[in-house]
This record gives structure tokens, C-alpha cells and sequence, in this order.
């Protein structure tokens, strides 16, 4: 009972404040939005998600472009089409085969998400994405973003998608002083969006707010009010305000570590091994690595052979910094340490995928 009450207290609260916030925002108007989707029909790219894509489309195009550019997802999306053309056949492929072609576009949950989604998909709906808010953001790896942008581009349904240009686009269009990664002001803005979604063009739309904040009202300084179909109606611009917009919260410096990684190889076949089920990378291969900063005698410690220093280099994710550097060791026999094991230069680039933090020392595999 006492649960229950606190639930709904939680509840009310979560609403007040969502709505609060919309009181708060400065207005949109209708004009505004027409702006845009003129502006939007005259300038959109080309993309090979457009046109009329399929639901099925739409997911894989928006899970590829979280956190990823769309020069970068461009091929893969082509790619990851003619391997697997419809849900059915993704919910059917190998987790290695679907690991390999997301290869290098890191955040790999997402991928091994589009697959187990796609088994859902097939067991509950018989293949095809259900045209329902609640349903899709039960499958694995939707959100309330991804499926905002189904519903709106696929199934011409008016629900915003708010991403991060989204984000951005309305904060400043409205001055809105509130921290976008919160969850409420994210609802608050799709609440605020939908009211102003034509029923004939929601497509348009949700693509428009993306084309907007992917090629005028760019991140930090780089916005280009000069060429904004709606700069009338923004009140960054108007306050020449545009960089206090959006509000983050002050991000916590990330953890920097340091790693030798090594490039063993033997009878011309090299060295990988499978990272751990749980973590950063979990379950992905790797060249072999030891945290610390080894020099080139505790290399010789480790392994019999000749050593040769590699490059330092350096990958970022989201929380972590990685400082590396290699050794390239050309080994007199296999090493005794678990788990490692030879592949030849071809099988690593037909059938394992090594995340992009090994790039630097995966081109020494020839
Ligand atoms: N960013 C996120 N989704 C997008 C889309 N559908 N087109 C272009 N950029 C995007």
C-alpha cells in the first residue's frame, strides 16, 4: 500500500514537472514548422535510408546513426541491408556474422540488440515491427527516440523523435534553460512537437528537425544562423545566445588508463582472444593486452621471440580513455597463456570483428 502511494506521488511529481517545463518553454508556432518543412523538401540529402523506407529500414538507419555520423553509417547500412534483407533473416544470423559487419561502428550492444529484437519480432509479430509506441519500446535497444522515429518515418504516425539534434534545435529555437539529458525535458519537448506534426508529413517532419541540426544549427560554436530557414522565430539567435543552447550538465573527466597491446605472431597467423561476457567491449575479440605500461625487457618476459616497438596510440569511448602501446613480437613457439589462439591476416578480416581501439595495431596483422 505504502508502495503504491509512493509510486504515485513519484508520478505526480514526474508530470508536474514535465509539465511545468512546457509552461516554461517560449512558444513554437505552426509558421515556424512550415519554414522548415519548405526549406527541408529544397535542401535534404540524399540518404540511403530515404525515400520510402521500411519500418525494418528505419530501425537499423536510426540504431546505426546513435552516436555515429552518417558519412560513417552511409556503407554499413547498405551493406547490413544486402546481408540481411528483412527481420527475418537478421533474426536468423549468426551473432558473429551480425558482430562482423558492425565492425568498427563500436557500441556493439546495439548490434547484438537489432538481432535479439528481430527474434522477438518474428516470435510476436510474425516479422513485421509493431505500429505501437508501447510495443516497440519493449524490444531490446528501442527507446522512446527510436521509436518515435519508426512510427513518425515508416508509419506515418505523429510521434516526435527526439535525438540529439533534436535536442539542440528546439532549446535554442525556444532559450530553454533546462538540462536536456534529463528525461522529463526530453518527453517535454516531443510534448511540445507533436501538436505541430502534419498527419501527411510526419516523415518530413522528424527529418527535418534532424537535417536541421545536422547542417545549420550545428553543436558549440559552429551554427550557421546565416543560412537558418527559422532563425526568425529563434530566441538564441534573437539574444545572440546560440552557444548558452542546450544546457548540459558539466561532464565528469573520463578515466584515462593505460594498456600494452601486442601483436603476436606466429607462423604467420597472429594472436587474438575473446574479451569477457560482462564489461567494456564484452564479448568482442581482442589482441592480447595487459593494463600498465610495459617495457620492452617485461615483454621478454612474457614471450619467447623477437620484439619490436609499436606506436603509442589512443581510443576514446564514452567513459574511458585508453593510452596504448604496442609490441609486435614475432614468436619462437605458441605462448602457454589461456585462451589465445591463431588466426591467418584472411580469417581476421573474413570472420572476426576487433573493435576500432585495436586499429592502430590490427594493421600490423599481415
Ligand atoms: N540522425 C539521426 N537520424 C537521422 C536520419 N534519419 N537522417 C539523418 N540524420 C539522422
Amino acid at each position: 500500500m505504502q508502495l503504491f502511494l509512493l509510486k504515485n506521488v513519484l508520478a505526480y511529481f514526474t508530470l508536474l514537472s514535465r509539465y511545468g517545463i512546457i509552461l516554461y518553454m517560449k512558444t513554437l508556432s505552426q509558421e515556424l514548422f512550415n519554414r522548415l518543412l519548405d526549406w527541408y523538401d529544397r535542401n535534404k540529402r540524399v540518404l540511403p535510408w530515404r525515400g520510402s523506407p521500411s519500418p525494418y529500414e528505419v530501425w537499423v538507419s536510426e540504431i546505426m546513426l546513435q552516436q555515429t555520423r552518417v558519412e560513417t553509417v552511409k556503407p554499413y547500412f547498405t551493406r547490413w541491408l544486402s546481408a540481411f534483407p528483412t527481420v527475418r533473416d537478421l533474426a536468423q544470423a549468426d551473432e558473429e556474422k551480425v558482430l562482423k559487419l558492425w565492425e568498427g561502428l563500436g557500441y556493439y550492444s546495439r548490434a547484438r540488440n537489432l538481432r535479439k529484437a528481430a527474434e522477438i519480432v518474428v516470435e510476436e509479430y510474425g516479422g513485421n515491427l509493431p505500429c505501437d509506441k508501447k510495443l516497440l519500446q519493449k524490444l531490446p535497444g528501442i527507446g522512446a527516440y527510436t521509436a518515435g522515429a519508426i512510427l513518425s518515418i515508416a508509419f506515418g504516425k505523429t510521434e516526435p523523435a527526439v535525438d540529439g539534434n533534436v535536442l539542440r534545435v528546439i532549446s535554442r529555437l525556444t532559450a530553454d534553460p533546462f538540462d536536456i539529458m534529463r528525461d522529463d525535458v526530453r518527453a517535454a519537448i516531443a510534448d511540445r512537437l507533436r501538436p505541430f506534426m502534419p498527419e501527411t508529413k510526419t516523415s518530413e517532419f522528424t527529418q527535418a528537425l534532424f537535417e536541421l541540426g545536422a547542417l545549420i544549427c550545428l553543436p558549440d560554436r559552429d551554427y550557421r544562423c546565416g543560412a537558418c530557414p527559422v532563425r526568425d522565430y529563434c530566441e538564441a539567435y534573437d539574444k545572440n545566445e546560440q552557444d548558452r543552447y542546450p544546457v548540459k550538465p558539466i561532464k565528469n573527466p573520463k578515466k584515462e588508463e593505460v594498456l600494452t597491446v601486442f601483436v603476436l605472431e606466429y607462423k604467420g597467423k597472429f594472436a587474438l582472444k575473446r574479451r569477457p561476457g560482462k564489461g567494456l567491449l564484452a564479448g568482442l575479440y581482442e589482441l592480447p593486452n595487459v593494463y600498465g605500461d610495459l617495457k620492452e625487457q617485461d615483454v621478454f618476459s612474457l614471450y619467447d621471440g623477437t620484439v619490436r616497438a609499436l606506436p603509442a596510440a589512443k581510443h576514446i569511448f564514452t567513459h574511458i580513455v585508453w593510452n596504448m602501446k604496442g609490441f609486435f613480437v614475432s614468436l619462437k613457439k605458441p605462448p602457454e597463456s589461456e585462451g589465445l589462439f591463431f588466426v591467418s591476416p584472411e580469417e581476421l578480416n573474413r570472420e572476426y570483428s576487433l573493435p576500432s581501439a585495436f586499429s592502430a595495431y590490427k594493421k600490423y596483422c599481415k
